[in-house]
């Protein structure tokens, strides 16, 4: 028998096509890769597209989207993909306590239209759309662990995302880089006499590669687990 070719596709939410969430991204396709999924990285920066509207086409009686937003935009024929998607990881560096806009844009045009407000029958959840996808989501940022945790609780703050991806897609795992380099390749260039650079040089020799296994294994994981199902 023929195994199925499973497809992997992976959305860069940051602005910068090289820089962290984009290397942390790339090491988990590298994973994917080796586990056997062809492979496609989105540059969510590349694509013209807005957040979701209001338009409502996908919550009208009788309505054909099958959970796909209705707008025509780049975006549009990339949600058609999804459909075909066996592994989806999205990642996004955190600017002011969250994923970044495009990010959003991103995950409101994929979530919204799947989302039904009818009555929730004994199995839970009513969805416009039926699908079964391998989840990762994986954001770098500034802050430390105990930002991360104690001062800015932004495991609470990330923590619905991936529960509604994990509700609507049947699984979602989520990985984090903190402490990463911000200013390339050199802090000394610009103003940021704040910062320990002590500590941020620690975690760039010491964690970074850590992080950058841990998207590895992140990728290999999905499509193995994919693999099963
Ligand atoms: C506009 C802006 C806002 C940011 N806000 C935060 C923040 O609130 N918390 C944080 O930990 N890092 C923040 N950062 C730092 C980035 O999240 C971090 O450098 C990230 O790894 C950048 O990812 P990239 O290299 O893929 O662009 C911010 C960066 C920018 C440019």
């Amino acid at each position: 028998m023929v195994e199925k070719q499973l497809k992997a596709m992976f959305f860069n939410g940051s602005p910068r096509k090289n820089k962290n969430t984009a290397q942390m991204l790339e090491s988990a396709m590298k994973g994917a890769q080796e586990a056997g999924a062809e492979v496609e990285l989105i540059h969510l920066q590349d694509l013209n597209f807005k957040g979701c509207v209001s338009c409502f086409a996908c919550k009208r009686k009788g309505n054909t989207c099958g959970g796909l937003c209705i707008q025509k935009d780049d975006l549009r024929p990339v949600l058609e993909r999804i459909l075909e998607a066996d592994v989806l990881v999205a990642g996004s560096p955190i600017y002011w306590h969250n994923s970044t806009g495009m990010f959003r844009n991103f995950v409101e045009r994929l979530f919204f239209p799947i989302l039904s407000y009818n009555n929730a029958d004994e199995h839970g959840l009513i969805k416009y759309l039926d699908k079964k996808m391998l989840c990762g989501i994986i954001y770098t940022m500034n802050v430390p662990n105990d930002y991360y945790y104690n001062l800015f609780h932004y495991h609470e703050i990330l923590e619905p995302v991936r529960v509604q991806m994990e509700a609507f897609f049947g699984y979602c795992e989520q990985l984090e880089a903190r402490n990463t380099w911000q200013f390339y390749p050199d802090y000394s260039k610009f103003d940021a006499s704040a910062v320990d650079m002590e500590q941020k040089q620690w975690f760039r020799d010491n964690q970074w590669p850590k992080d950058l296994l841990a998207a590895y294994d992140l990728g290999k994981r999905l499509v193995e687990k994919a693999k099963e199902q």
